[in-house]
């Protein structure tokens, strides 16, 4: 039986067996409550029962609840309003002004939209490029197309294998099979996310033709082991940087620029946006010239004869979404280093809560040692002994912080790729069919083959992070990340600190 005293409410948590509706019923007929609106039952997780009493003196309350037989330790006993804080759904938590709507501006009135004939798309590449140290970038439609377009470049055959990371956005994984190659899937670090050189060594065969790396939330993978893996093997490393904008390898390279090829998404959440759109950038002549003959339907523009001569699709970007894309650029640095300093910030706040409280571990997203993270999100990792509770700590958590108006997504994409129902009959489609009719029957990954897969998602809390979050907005999130786990994890004494 645990309660406490919150926001004036009087907070009592019980196992159902254990609570009796007498119990219940003393409460309410000890505060005169008639009117139920001042008595709440919560079942959050089907197990455990929550009682809000809606009383604000805390003498009556403890009077109350000792009557009852219970005792109630204070958590905090002062009305606080749910947060509001900005989003990046919407105008709040992205910055989108004067210097996009100048450059669209000049888009419209060039009258030319499409990419091809426009000054637009190639001016936003050469500076993507340039900002990143390396000769080409190319636009395209989304981080998915951008992937695509990247495995695009390097003409799998059916049977090649491309090894990639089970916890990842889908529109990074169907592209493999899509280019006929099976995806094969690298177990990943329970403390990053991110795929190792360990992990990826374990995957390669002799049909490897690519490694995608994914750095996941903002943190870097190690991608210089890998490439030390793959480079001798003749086997092509991309990185995919979508989460990762600006953010630092052990070393100083950027995110992107480790790999033989990197992609970008700048969909409506990412660090900088276009709405929808992506690049792929690479050091690599021969791979950019294919990478943008792919994102033009196979067309050799500039060609003495062009001709269709490989099946790529129209991923072009438009001229209005690099419009918008060189304006944020612009604003790209100055977004991480905001979304970087209050992330530090955070971490400082809740430093003295990191540990183990009870049989429960909280762990913050601190850069790994010589990284740099770029914040796309602030992934809390929360440990208990398993079998604790039907309900993970992340759920538990996520579902205290909604109430404190702080969205959440508890366990992430909450399964593998290799989990979802897309991979589970393959040839049900046409492109994995032919992908899969030359692999072998096994399930492509599973709790025994990618434990560290399967443990970081059942042990992350995803906090989104946001570039415009004010000083006392972090604070805001730090009291209501303590109180959260103050309370779940059973605090006895208490109060803000
Ligand atoms: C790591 C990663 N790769 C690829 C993508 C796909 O990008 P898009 O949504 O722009 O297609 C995303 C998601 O948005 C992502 O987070």
């Amino acid at each position: 039986m645990r309660h406490w005293l919150r926001n004036g409410h009087v907070s009592a948590m019980a196992c159902v067996p254990q609570w009796s509706a007498n119990s219940t019923v003393l409460l309410g007929a000890l505060v005169g409550l008639v009117d139920r609106r001042q008595l709440h039952l919560r079942d959050p997780f089907g197990q455990r029962l929550e009682l809000h009493l809606q009383v604000l003196d805390p003498l009556l309350q403890e009077g109350l609840l000792a009557a009852c037989g219970l005792s109630c330790p204070v958590l905090d006993t002062r009305p606080r309003d749910p947060l509001t804080l900005p989003s990046d759904r919407d105008h709040t938590g992205r910055d989108l002004g004067t210097e996009e709507l100048e450059l669209l501006r000049q888009a419209v009135e060039s009258g030319h939209l499409n990419s091809t004939g426009g000054t637009l798309t190639p001016r936003f590449e050469a500076e993507f490029a340039a900002r990143h140290g390396l000769a080409h970038a190319v636009a395209c439609s989304s981080g998915s197309a951008a992937v695509h377009a990247a495995l695009g470049a390097l003409g799998l055959q059916r049977g090649d294998e491309v090894v990639t990371t089970p916890i990842t956005d889908m529109g990074a994984v169907l592209p493999i099979a899509y280019e006929g190659a099976i995806p094969v899937f690298a177990d990943v670090d329970a403390g990053t996310g991110n795929v190792t050189a360990e992990s990826v060594e374990r995957c390669l065969t002799q049909r490897t033709r690519a490694v995608i790396v994914t750095h996941l939330f903002g943190q870097p993978a190690d991608t210089a082991a890998i490439v030390a893996l793959c480079r001798p093997r003749g086997i092509v490393v991309i990185e995919d940087a979508a989460q990762a904008f600006l953010a630092e390898h052990a070393g100083g390279a950027l995110a992107g620029t480790v790999g033989d090829l990197a992609t970008f998404s700048f969909q409506q959440g990412k660090h900088l946006t276009t709405g929808e759109g992506g690049m792929v950038v690479t050091d690599d002549s021969g791979l950019a010239d294919a990478v943008a003959r792919f994102v033009n339907k196979g067309w050799g523009y500039g060609d003495a004869q062009p001709d269709h001569d490989r099946p790529g699709l129209n991923y072009r970007m438009t001229e209005l979404q690099s419009a918008v894309g060189i304006a944020q650029l612009a604003k790209l640095d100055g977004c991480v280093d905001r979304r970087r300093a209050s992330a530090a910030t955070l971490c400082e706040r809740l430093a003295d809560l990191e540990g183990a409280r009870g049989a429960a571990q909280f762990t913050l997203p601190r850069p790994q040692p010589g990284t740099s993270h770029s914040y796309w999100r602030f992934a809390l990792l929360l440990d208990e002994p398993a079998g604790t509770s039907d309900a993970l700590l992340p759920d538990r958590l996520g579902a205290r912080l909604r109430d404190l108006g702080v969205g959440n997504a508890p366990r992430y994409v909450k399964k593998p790729a290799f989990d979802c129902a897309v991979f589970r009959d393959p040839g049900r489609f046409g492109p994995l069919a032919g992908a899969f009719a030359s692999a072998p029957a096994e399930p492509l990954g599973s709790r025994e083959t990618h434990p560290g897969c399967y443990r970081l998602l059942s042990r992350v809390l995803v906090l989104p992070w946001n570039e415009q979050y004010s000083a006392a907005q972090v604070d805001g999130i730090a009291a209501a990340v303590r109180d959260a786990w103050l309370a779940e994890t059973g605090v006895r004494d208490g109060g803000r600190t």
